[in-house]
Protein backbone atom coordinates (compact mmCIF):
# COMPACT_ATOMS: atom_id res chain seq x y z
CA UNK A 1 0.00 0.00 0.00
CA UNK A 2 0.97 3.55 -0.61
CA UNK A 3 2.60 5.24 2.23
CA UNK A 4 0.70 8.47 3.43
CA UNK A 5 0.87 11.80 2.37
CA UNK A 6 2.24 14.39 4.55
CA UNK A 7 2.80 18.21 4.06
CA UNK A 8 3.76 21.32 5.86
CA UNK A 9 5.16 24.33 5.10
CA UNK A 10 6.18 27.58 6.80
CA UNK A 11 5.99 31.18 6.07
CA UNK A 12 9.30 33.03 4.54
CA UNK A 13 8.67 36.04 7.09
CA UNK A 14 12.13 36.39 8.76
CA UNK A 15 13.98 34.25 10.79
CA UNK A 16 12.86 31.45 12.66
CA UNK A 17 12.18 30.80 16.21
CA UNK A 18 12.25 28.20 19.00
CA UNK A 19 8.67 27.68 18.36
CA UNK A 20 8.90 26.94 14.80
CA UNK A 21 11.72 24.73 15.43
CA UNK A 22 10.23 22.79 18.26
CA UNK A 23 6.74 22.74 17.21
CA UNK A 24 7.13 22.46 13.09
CA UNK A 25 10.77 21.92 11.64
CA UNK A 26 12.17 19.61 13.80
CA UNK A 27 9.47 17.61 13.61
CA UNK A 28 9.60 17.70 10.10
CA UNK A 29 12.59 16.26 9.79
CA UNK A 30 11.69 13.22 12.54
CA UNK A 31 8.49 12.57 10.46
CA UNK A 32 10.62 12.48 7.18
CA UNK A 33 13.20 10.18 8.65
CA UNK A 34 10.64 8.00 10.25
CA UNK A 35 10.55 6.46 6.71
CA UNK A 36 6.73 6.33 6.94
CA UNK A 37 5.14 8.94 4.65
CA UNK A 38 5.68 10.33 1.38
CA UNK A 39 6.59 13.92 2.44
CA UNK A 40 5.81 17.53 1.08
CA UNK A 41 7.39 20.35 2.64
CA UNK A 42 7.11 23.70 1.20
CA UNK A 43 8.00 27.77 1.48
CA UNK A 44 5.05 29.26 1.90
CA UNK A 45 6.01 32.61 -0.17
CA UNK A 46 2.70 33.08 -1.25
CA UNK A 47 1.18 33.21 1.63
CA UNK A 48 3.91 35.44 3.37
CA UNK A 49 2.92 37.98 0.55
CA UNK A 50 -0.24 39.27 3.11
CA UNK A 51 2.39 40.73 5.20
CA UNK A 52 3.70 43.28 2.30
CA UNK A 53 7.27 42.51 2.28
CA UNK A 54 9.35 44.56 -0.02
CA UNK A 55 10.95 42.17 -3.22
CA UNK A 56 14.08 42.73 -1.76
CA UNK A 57 13.22 40.97 2.00
CA UNK A 58 10.99 38.21 -0.15
CA UNK A 59 13.85 36.77 -2.34
CA UNK A 60 16.27 37.08 0.81
CA UNK A 61 14.04 34.77 3.36
CA UNK A 62 12.72 32.86 0.92
CA UNK A 63 16.68 31.55 0.49
CA UNK A 64 17.25 31.66 3.90
CA UNK A 65 13.85 29.31 5.14
CA UNK A 66 14.91 26.44 2.17
CA UNK A 67 18.62 26.99 3.67
CA UNK A 68 16.99 26.30 7.45
CA UNK A 69 15.33 23.49 6.11
CA UNK A 70 18.15 22.00 4.45
CA UNK A 71 20.20 23.10 7.52
CA UNK A 72 17.68 21.15 9.79
CA UNK A 73 18.01 18.03 7.94
CA UNK A 74 15.58 18.11 5.62
CA UNK A 75 16.75 16.28 2.84
CA UNK A 76 15.48 16.35 -1.09
CA UNK A 77 16.15 12.66 -1.62
CA UNK A 78 13.92 11.83 0.92
CA UNK A 79 11.26 14.32 0.84
CA UNK A 80 9.67 16.56 -1.88
CA UNK A 81 10.74 20.40 -0.95
CA UNK A 82 9.40 23.32 -3.11
CA UNK A 83 8.61 27.19 -3.32
CA UNK A 84 4.89 27.34 -2.95
CA UNK A 85 4.60 30.09 -5.77
CA UNK A 86 6.23 27.53 -8.46
CA UNK A 87 2.53 25.71 -8.30
CA UNK A 88 0.34 28.02 -10.39
CA UNK A 89 -2.82 25.16 -9.44
CA UNK A 90 -2.92 26.74 -6.32
CA UNK A 91 -4.72 29.64 -7.77
CA UNK A 92 -7.54 27.26 -9.53
CA UNK A 93 -7.94 24.96 -6.44
CA UNK A 94 -8.17 27.84 -4.10
CA UNK A 95 -10.72 29.82 -6.09
CA UNK A 96 -12.74 26.64 -6.49
CA UNK A 97 -12.77 26.05 -2.19
CA UNK A 98 -13.49 30.15 -2.01
CA UNK A 99 -16.71 29.59 -3.88
CA UNK A 100 -17.42 26.80 -0.81
CA UNK A 101 -16.64 29.08 1.99
CA UNK A 102 -18.72 31.92 3.66
CA UNK A 103 -17.18 35.08 3.98
CA UNK A 104 -18.16 35.03 7.88
CA UNK A 105 -16.53 31.45 8.39
CA UNK A 106 -12.95 33.47 6.92
CA UNK A 107 -14.06 36.54 9.72
CA UNK A 108 -14.09 34.64 12.26
CA UNK A 109 -10.77 32.54 12.09
CA UNK A 110 -8.64 33.95 15.10
CA UNK A 111 -5.41 33.99 13.29
CA UNK A 112 -7.26 36.83 10.69
CA UNK A 113 -8.27 38.70 13.48
CA UNK A 114 -4.80 38.84 15.39
CA UNK A 115 -3.20 39.51 12.13
CA UNK A 116 -5.85 42.41 11.39
CA UNK A 117 -5.17 43.79 14.60
CA UNK A 118 -1.40 43.56 14.40
CA UNK A 119 -1.72 46.23 11.76
CA UNK A 120 -2.96 48.90 14.20
CA UNK A 121 -0.60 48.01 16.91
CA UNK A 122 -3.33 48.05 19.87
CA UNK A 123 -1.04 48.35 23.28
CA UNK A 124 -0.87 44.69 25.42
CA UNK A 125 -4.49 44.72 27.16
CA UNK A 126 -6.16 47.45 24.84
CA UNK A 127 -9.83 47.13 24.54
CA UNK A 128 -10.87 47.88 20.49
CA UNK A 129 -15.14 48.01 20.22
CA UNK A 130 -16.67 46.08 17.89
CA UNK A 131 -17.66 49.39 15.29
CA UNK A 132 -13.67 49.76 15.61
CA UNK A 133 -12.85 46.03 14.79
CA UNK A 134 -15.20 46.28 11.77
CA UNK A 135 -13.72 49.07 10.39
CA UNK A 136 -10.16 47.71 10.52
CA UNK A 137 -11.02 44.80 8.93
CA UNK A 138 -12.74 46.80 5.83
CA UNK A 139 -9.42 47.95 5.60
CA UNK A 140 -7.13 44.23 5.69
CA UNK A 141 -5.86 43.40 2.78
CA UNK A 142 -7.50 40.39 1.29
CA UNK A 143 -5.32 37.85 1.26
CA UNK A 144 -5.19 37.81 4.84
CA UNK A 145 -9.16 36.41 4.62
CA UNK A 146 -8.38 33.98 1.94
CA UNK A 147 -5.73 33.00 3.84
CA UNK A 148 -6.77 29.58 5.31
CA UNK A 149 -8.39 28.90 1.70
CA UNK A 150 -5.23 28.84 0.22
CA UNK A 151 -3.61 26.75 3.07
CA UNK A 152 -6.29 24.30 1.92
CA UNK A 153 -5.68 24.05 -1.17
CA UNK A 154 -1.60 23.72 -0.59
CA UNK A 155 -2.73 20.60 1.49
CA UNK A 156 -5.30 19.16 -0.88
CA UNK A 157 -3.60 19.39 -3.88
CA UNK A 158 -0.88 16.87 -3.10
CA UNK A 159 -3.51 15.17 -1.12
CA UNK A 160 -2.29 15.34 2.26
CA UNK A 161 -3.64 13.52 5.37
CA UNK A 162 -1.08 14.43 7.78
CA UNK A 163 -0.19 18.17 8.67
CA UNK A 164 2.57 18.88 11.04
CA UNK A 165 1.99 22.49 12.72
CA UNK A 166 1.80 24.16 15.68
CA UNK A 167 -1.12 24.49 17.91
CA UNK A 168 -1.97 27.78 16.33
CA UNK A 169 -2.53 26.43 13.11
CA UNK A 170 -5.39 23.98 14.59
CA UNK A 171 -8.07 26.33 13.49
CA UNK A 172 -6.90 26.35 9.94
CA UNK A 173 -6.65 22.70 9.75
CA UNK A 174 -10.47 22.22 11.41
CA UNK A 175 -11.48 24.45 8.29
CA UNK A 176 -9.79 22.81 5.83
CA UNK A 177 -11.85 19.67 7.01
CA UNK A 178 -14.92 21.37 6.74
CA UNK A 179 -13.97 22.41 3.69
CA UNK A 180 -13.31 18.43 2.30
CA UNK A 181 -16.82 17.24 4.08
CA UNK A 182 -18.28 20.24 1.74
CA UNK A 183 -16.57 19.34 -1.15
CA UNK A 184 -16.64 15.76 -0.97
CA UNK A 185 -20.76 15.77 -0.48
CA UNK A 186 -21.45 17.87 -3.48
CA UNK A 187 -18.79 16.00 -5.77
CA UNK A 188 -18.51 12.67 -4.69
CA UNK A 189 -15.65 11.18 -2.75
CA UNK A 190 -12.50 13.29 -3.82
CA UNK A 191 -9.94 14.31 -0.81
CA UNK A 192 -9.34 13.14 2.81
CA UNK A 193 -9.85 14.86 6.17
CA UNK A 194 -6.08 15.93 6.83
CA UNK A 195 -5.36 15.58 10.48
CA UNK A 196 -2.73 17.61 12.98
CA UNK A 197 0.17 16.49 13.85
CA UNK A 198 1.45 17.73 16.98
CA UNK A 199 4.82 17.73 19.05
CA UNK A 200 5.06 17.79 22.65
CA UNK A 201 5.84 21.44 22.58
CA UNK A 202 2.77 22.86 20.60
CA UNK A 203 3.12 26.24 21.93
CA UNK A 204 6.60 27.41 23.00
CA UNK A 205 6.05 30.60 25.40
CA UNK A 206 8.11 33.75 25.05
CA UNK A 207 11.27 34.46 26.88
CA UNK A 208 10.20 37.92 28.05
CA UNK A 209 6.19 37.21 28.94
CA UNK A 210 5.67 33.03 29.51
CA UNK A 211 1.68 34.06 29.07
CA UNK A 212 2.12 34.99 25.13
CA UNK A 213 3.32 32.57 22.38
CA UNK A 214 6.67 32.83 20.66
CA UNK A 215 5.87 34.74 17.54
CA UNK A 216 7.99 36.62 14.77
CA UNK A 217 5.43 39.14 15.61
CA UNK A 218 7.12 39.87 19.09
CA UNK A 219 10.60 39.35 18.15
CA UNK A 220 11.71 40.55 21.65
CA UNK A 221 10.52 37.64 23.23
CA UNK A 222 12.00 35.54 20.60
CA UNK A 223 15.05 33.16 20.73
CA UNK A 224 16.36 32.31 16.86
CA UNK A 225 17.61 29.33 15.76
CA UNK A 226 20.23 31.16 14.34
CA UNK A 227 21.22 33.19 16.97
CA UNK A 228 24.89 32.96 17.69
CA UNK A 229 26.22 31.38 20.84
CA UNK A 230 26.75 34.91 22.84
CA UNK A 231 23.44 35.70 22.11
CA UNK A 232 21.76 32.96 22.84
CA UNK A 233 23.45 32.81 26.14
CA UNK A 234 22.44 36.71 26.66
CA UNK A 235 18.47 35.96 26.06
CA UNK A 236 18.36 32.65 28.17
CA UNK A 237 20.11 34.66 30.90
CA UNK A 238 17.82 37.72 30.83
CA UNK A 239 14.59 35.59 30.14
CA UNK A 240 11.77 36.08 32.70
CA UNK A 241 11.37 33.59 35.53
CA UNK A 242 8.71 32.92 37.77
CA UNK A 243 8.87 33.62 41.60
CA UNK A 244 10.45 31.51 43.93
CA UNK A 245 13.70 29.53 42.91
CA UNK A 246 12.77 25.39 42.09
CA UNK A 247 13.19 24.25 39.21
CA UNK A 248 10.16 22.52 39.06
CA UNK A 249 7.44 21.77 36.05
CA UNK A 250 4.56 23.45 36.93
CA UNK A 251 2.82 25.25 33.66
CA UNK A 252 0.05 26.73 36.07
CA UNK A 253 2.19 28.29 38.79
CA UNK A 254 5.89 28.65 37.18
CA UNK A 255 4.74 29.34 33.59
CA UNK A 256 8.44 30.75 32.48
CA UNK A 257 10.44 27.91 33.95
CA UNK A 258 8.34 25.45 32.83
CA UNK A 259 8.61 26.72 29.18
CA UNK A 260 12.73 26.75 29.77
CA UNK A 261 12.18 22.84 31.18
CA UNK A 262 10.47 21.74 27.97
CA UNK A 263 12.80 23.47 25.74
CA UNK A 264 15.80 22.08 27.82
CA UNK A 265 13.92 18.43 27.79
CA UNK A 266 13.01 18.62 23.65
CA UNK A 267 16.89 19.74 23.21
CA UNK A 268 18.78 17.48 25.25
CA UNK A 269 16.30 14.11 24.74
CA UNK A 270 16.47 13.88 28.72
CA UNK A 271 12.18 14.01 30.65
CA UNK A 272 11.05 16.37 32.96
CA UNK A 273 11.66 14.31 35.74
CA UNK A 274 15.52 13.79 35.02
CA UNK A 275 16.21 17.41 34.28
CA UNK A 276 14.43 18.25 37.73
CA UNK A 277 15.97 16.05 39.48
CA UNK A 278 19.56 16.89 38.37
CA UNK A 279 18.53 20.69 39.44
CA UNK A 280 17.49 20.00 42.93
CA UNK A 281 18.79 22.33 45.42
CA UNK A 282 20.06 24.60 42.40
CA UNK A 283 19.04 27.69 41.43
CA UNK A 284 17.67 29.44 38.34
CA UNK A 285 21.38 30.80 37.49
CA UNK A 286 22.54 27.48 37.19
CA UNK A 287 19.84 26.07 35.37
CA UNK A 288 20.10 28.59 32.97
CA UNK A 289 24.15 28.31 32.20
CA UNK A 290 23.45 24.89 31.58
CA UNK A 291 20.22 25.66 29.18
CA UNK A 292 22.23 27.92 27.20
CA UNK A 293 25.03 25.50 26.56
CA UNK A 294 22.66 22.99 25.99
CA UNK A 295 21.37 24.70 23.04
CA UNK A 296 24.18 26.25 21.98
CA UNK A 297 25.50 22.83 21.41
CA UNK A 298 22.61 21.17 19.59
CA UNK A 299 22.47 23.75 17.46
CA UNK A 300 26.55 23.46 16.49
CA UNK A 301 25.89 21.28 13.60
CA UNK A 302 23.20 23.11 12.65
CA UNK A 303 25.24 26.07 12.24
CA UNK A 304 28.35 24.28 10.42
CA UNK A 305 25.37 22.75 7.84
CA UNK A 306 24.25 26.18 7.75
CA UNK A 307 27.15 27.96 6.65
CA UNK A 308 28.57 25.71 4.00
CA UNK A 309 24.77 25.58 1.63
CA UNK A 310 25.42 27.97 -1.61
CA UNK A 311 22.41 30.02 -2.52
CA UNK A 312 23.08 28.48 -5.90
CA UNK A 313 22.67 25.11 -4.67
CA UNK A 314 19.72 25.99 -2.43
CA UNK A 315 17.91 27.36 -5.49
CA UNK A 316 18.64 24.36 -7.38
CA UNK A 317 16.81 21.97 -4.92
CA UNK A 318 14.00 24.67 -4.93
CA UNK A 319 13.78 24.33 -8.30
CA UNK A 320 13.93 20.96 -8.67
CA UNK A 321 11.36 20.07 -5.98
CA UNK A 322 8.89 22.58 -7.25
CA UNK A 323 9.26 20.86 -10.89
CA UNK A 324 8.53 17.36 -9.21
CA UNK A 325 5.41 19.05 -6.96
CA UNK A 326 3.78 20.67 -10.40
CA UNK A 327 3.63 17.94 -12.19
CA UNK A 328 1.70 16.44 -9.28
CA UNK A 329 -0.70 19.23 -9.21
CA UNK A 330 -1.38 19.22 -12.67
CA UNK A 331 -2.74 16.02 -12.52
CA UNK A 332 -4.75 16.30 -9.41
CA UNK A 333 -5.96 19.54 -11.03
CA UNK A 334 -7.06 18.01 -13.93
CA UNK A 335 -9.17 15.24 -12.22
CA UNK A 336 -10.64 17.80 -9.41
CA UNK A 337 -11.53 20.14 -12.58
CA UNK A 338 -13.48 16.75 -14.16
CA UNK A 339 -15.39 16.16 -10.82
CA UNK A 340 -17.10 19.36 -11.12
CA UNK A 341 -18.03 19.30 -14.74
CA UNK A 342 -15.21 22.06 -15.92
CA UNK A 343 -13.40 18.95 -18.61
CA UNK A 344 -15.85 18.46 -21.39
P1 LIG B 1 4.92 32.91 13.68
O1 LIG B 1 3.65 32.64 14.48
O2 LIG B 1 6.09 33.09 14.53
O3 LIG B 1 4.75 33.96 12.62
P2 LIG B 1 4.58 30.91 11.56
O4 LIG B 1 3.14 31.25 11.47
O5 LIG B 1 5.42 31.21 10.38
O6 LIG B 1 5.19 31.56 12.88
O7 LIG B 1 4.69 29.38 11.93
C1 LIG B 1 5.43 28.35 11.32
C2 LIG B 1 5.16 27.05 12.06
O8 LIG B 1 5.63 27.16 13.42
C3 LIG B 1 3.66 26.70 12.19
O9 LIG B 1 3.49 25.29 12.09
C4 LIG B 1 3.29 27.19 13.56
O10 LIG B 1 2.19 26.52 14.11
C5 LIG B 1 4.56 26.89 14.33
N1 LIG B 1 4.70 27.79 15.49
C6 LIG B 1 4.72 29.14 15.45
N2 LIG B 1 4.89 29.66 16.68
C7 LIG B 1 4.97 28.58 17.53
C8 LIG B 1 5.15 28.43 18.94
N3 LIG B 1 5.30 29.50 19.72
N4 LIG B 1 5.20 27.19 19.45
C9 LIG B 1 5.06 26.09 18.67
N5 LIG B 1 4.90 26.16 17.33
C10 LIG B 1 4.84 27.37 16.76
N1 LIG C 1 -0.29 28.78 7.78
C1 LIG C 1 0.97 28.17 8.10
C2 LIG C 1 1.73 29.05 9.14
O1 LIG C 1 1.41 30.18 9.35
C3 LIG C 1 1.83 27.99 6.88
C4 LIG C 1 1.17 27.11 5.87
C5 LIG C 1 0.69 27.51 4.65
C6 LIG C 1 0.89 25.72 5.99
N2 LIG C 1 0.17 26.46 4.00
C7 LIG C 1 0.25 25.34 4.77
C8 LIG C 1 1.12 24.78 6.97
C9 LIG C 1 -0.17 24.03 4.55
C10 LIG C 1 0.69 23.46 6.74
C11 LIG C 1 0.06 23.09 5.53
O2 LIG C 1 2.66 28.60 9.68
Amino acid sequence: MAKPVLISGIQPTGPLHFGNYLGALKNFVALQNSGKYRCYFFVADLHALTENPSAKDLEKNILSLASDFLAAGLDPKKSIIFQQSQIEELQELKWVLSTLTPVSELMRMTAFKEKVLQAIKPIDGEKISKKRFEEIVEEANFGLAEYPILMTADILIFGGQYVPVGHDQLQHLEFARTLVRKFNYKFGQTFVEPKELLTATPRVMSLDDPTKKMSKSRPGGCLFINDSPELIGKKIRIAVTDSGSDIKYDPQNKAAISNLLMIYSELSGLTISEIEAEFAGKGYADFKKELADVVIEYFEPFRARRAKLKSAAVKKILMDGSKKAHEIAKKKMLAIKKKIGLVL
